[in-house]
């Protein structure tokens, strides 16, 4: 949510153009946020600014036409409108006054209205409705005092801050060096040769180098060519660990497809078998990353919650499945945003297991900090490596599905839901619940997955040509039971965001207690069909809701495995999906609903990788 860039180069090398280096970040975290877009460069002790409503193009085409001074230090920012609409005006950098200052910033400023107050009351004309402007003001107002000491600007500012907030700034003073503050949103230093760069996400320099270092919560970094100072918000020496980040630029690149969504489907059965990758050990046991919760606390464990969003709250749902059914305790999943309102209970024999992609969700976040709090130990299933989550977690289960760009989640969900299978089958093994041979059969199953995902993804053409076929269709339903009840709600989520088409998952049981109102005359009702030989009951039960919306006008589209002829007289279409267990099946059936959606909302010419009013990562509450 947001996207922040700063660079600063050696002057004189003329690489160092801090204008490419800055829009070339832009571009790479555009999905973080593409309401509108701007940069500032400080040059000849002067800043020299550019913001435009709308996407990074719009930006560029704007640059296109001015003489951009030579400049070594700069700023950009990419937006995701909360305080103030997506204007030019409202976008960033925001520059105080006295025209010395500007600043980029990701997050929310809760107390902002005060302090425009203030600042009003001071004579301080604010140009912009965004909670952002304060803070280019407030450092300004702060830098005579402090002998014009950048970083002791923000700390202070910094410390008067409420909320979530990165903020990057500049003064055109001290063309050396950019300065950030860090609390809640994400900030990362880039460290390159007599280079350096600030930015949420490591996407924005990964082509220029791969030595990070993440800031930590209330920390200030000042960033020079030549080297780092890393505070805290009291100005106190922080210690830093540097990381080299295990990916390479192309894994941030289209690799040749249209769209980084096609990519990322495509890219599931790798990602699948990384997130398997060497965590069964050679003893046959389970081995997981960062473990900093013992057996004996795993054995203490009463109660289990999942908190996520979206469509790691799916991957969630899912989950409960097995890790109920393997360990016998009880499993609740909670929409993060909700968790902390209700008054939980929680405690130390409470596992909590917070799932994200990105592990910067500000919801999933403040959810297991409220945990924590309450003595719950919280394990993190997470995607980002160096993101705030797995930072603050008591143990770390990384998915390795390498950077997800496009906007809706696919590989993440399929990766989350095998990163928690490990985990409930950690806990089966440590607690005694299963037997050694059993926890072996469904690894095996687990490894089977991969070319099972595989086998689905050769045969989504006839999926692709149903979506044309349906483009035009005002609502989509989505039904399933048990597994299927969760991939049944995150076809609808695919369907809604890429395509805004009216789409709902609903539990196929609950059809007669009212959604089934909604069938009309050709709607069409995807179902996902549970395998044949799995419950029987479960079979026979969905088989009799397909009739039941088919009697009333459906369209049905059934996913069901090879050799399931019986929803044949029932299907106006079938889906095809290799035979698979019950708990397994989420893993093949996702993938033909995240094709359809996404030809769906490319046959309506949308945007797929970047849908409108949504951001990749969500942090603000
Ligand atoms: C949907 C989607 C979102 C995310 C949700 C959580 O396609 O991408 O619903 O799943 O915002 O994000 P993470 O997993 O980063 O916490």
């Amino acid at each position: 949510m947001c996207g922040i860039v700063g660079y600063v180069g050696t002057p004189g090398v003329r690489s160092h153009n801090a204008l490419e280096m800055v829009v070339s970040g832009l571009r790479r975290l555009e999905y973080r946020g593409y309401d509108s877009a701007g940069v500032a460069l400080v040059a000849d002790a002067q800043l020299w600014t550019e913001k435009r409503a709308g996407k990074i193009s719009n930006l560029v085409e704007a640059l296109g036409g001015q003489e951009v001074p030579v400049s070594h230090t700069g700023i950009g920012h990419t937006r995701w409108a909360t305080h103030g609409g997506p204007t030019d005006r409202n976008a960033h950098p925001h520059v105080s006054s006295d025209s010395r200052v500007a600043i980029i910033h990701n997050g929310i400023i809760e107390n902002f209205a005060e302090l425009r107050e203030e600042l009003r009351e001071t004579g301080v004309v604010l140009t912009s409705e965004t909670d952002s402007e304060v803070a280019a003001h407030l450092v300004a107002a702060v830098l005579p005092e402090v002998d014009g000491d950048l970083a002791e600007a923000l700390r202070q500012v910094s410390r008067r801050l409420e909320g979530a907030f990165t903020l990057v700034a500049v003064d055109a003073d001290r063309p050396d060096v950019i300065v950030g503050a860090r609390r809640n949103s994400p900030l990362v230093v880039g460290i390159g040769e007599n280079e350096a760069f600030l930015a949420s996400d490591v996407a924005a320099f990964i082509e220029h180098t791969r030595e990070a270092i993440e800031l930590g919560q209330d920390q200030v970094v000042e960033v020079r060519a030549t080297g780092v100072t890393v505070t805290d918000f009291a100005g106190n020496p922080a210690e830093v660990t540097p990381y080299t980040i295990d990916w390479d630029a192309a894994a941030a690149e289209k690799g040749g497809y249209d769209l980084f969504m096609l990519k990322e489907i495509a890219e599931q059965p790798r990602a699948v078998a990384d997130t398997l990758r060497g965590r069964v050990g050679r003893d046959g046991r389970l081995a997981l990353d960062d473990m900093r919760i013992s057996d004996a606390e795993f054995r203490e464990v009463r109660k289990i919650i999942v908190v996520a969003c979206g469509t790691a709250f799916h991957a969630g749902l899912v989950a409960k499945y097995a890790i109920e059914h393997w360990t016998r305790i009880p499993c609740e999943v909670e929409l993060a945003s909700e968790f902390r309102y209700r008054d939980p209970i929680v405690d130390a024999r409470t596992l909590v297991i917070a799932v994200s992609q990105s592990g910067e969700t500000m919801d999933t976040l403040m959810a297991m900090r409220y945990a924590r709090e309450q003595g719950a130990r919280v394990l993190a299933i997470c995607n980002t490596v160096g993101s705030t989550m797995p930072r603050e977690s008591d143990a770390v289960l990384y998915t390795n599905a390498g950077p997800e760009i496009a906007v809706a989640s696919t590989k993440a969900f399929l990766t989350q839901i095998v990163a928690a299978y490990l985990v409930g089958l950690y806990l089966a093994q440590v607690r005694g619940n299963m037997f050694g041979d059993e926890i072996r059969a469904i690894e095996r199953e687990l490894e089977e997955m991969p070319n099972r995902v595989d086998l689905v993804l050769d045969t989504v053409e006839g999926v692709r040509a149903l979506a044309r076929e349906l483009a035009d269709a005002t609502s989509v339903l989505f039904i399933g039971r048990h597994v299927g009840f969760p991939v049944a709600l995150e076809g609808a989520l695919k369907l809604k965001e890429l395509a805004y088409m009216h789409a709902e998952g609903f539990a196929a049981g609950e059809l007669k207690h009212g959604p089934i109102a909604l069938i009309e005359d050709g709607v069409p009702v995807v179902v996902v069909m549970p395998p044949k030989g799995g419950r029987q009951s479960l079979h026979g039960k969905i088989l009799s809701n397909i009739q039941e919306v088919r009697a009333r006008g459906a369209r049905t589209i059934v996913i069901a495995e090879e050799g399931d002829e019986s929803v044949v007289p029932f299907a106006d279409h079938v889906i095809r999906i290799p035979p698979t267990p019950t708990l397994m099946q989420p893993l093949v059936a996702t993938v033909p609903l995240q094709v359809f959606a996404c030809e769906m909302a490319t046959a309506r010419g949308l945007d797929v990788d970047q849908p409108r009013n949504l951001a990749k990562s969500v942090t603000v509450e």
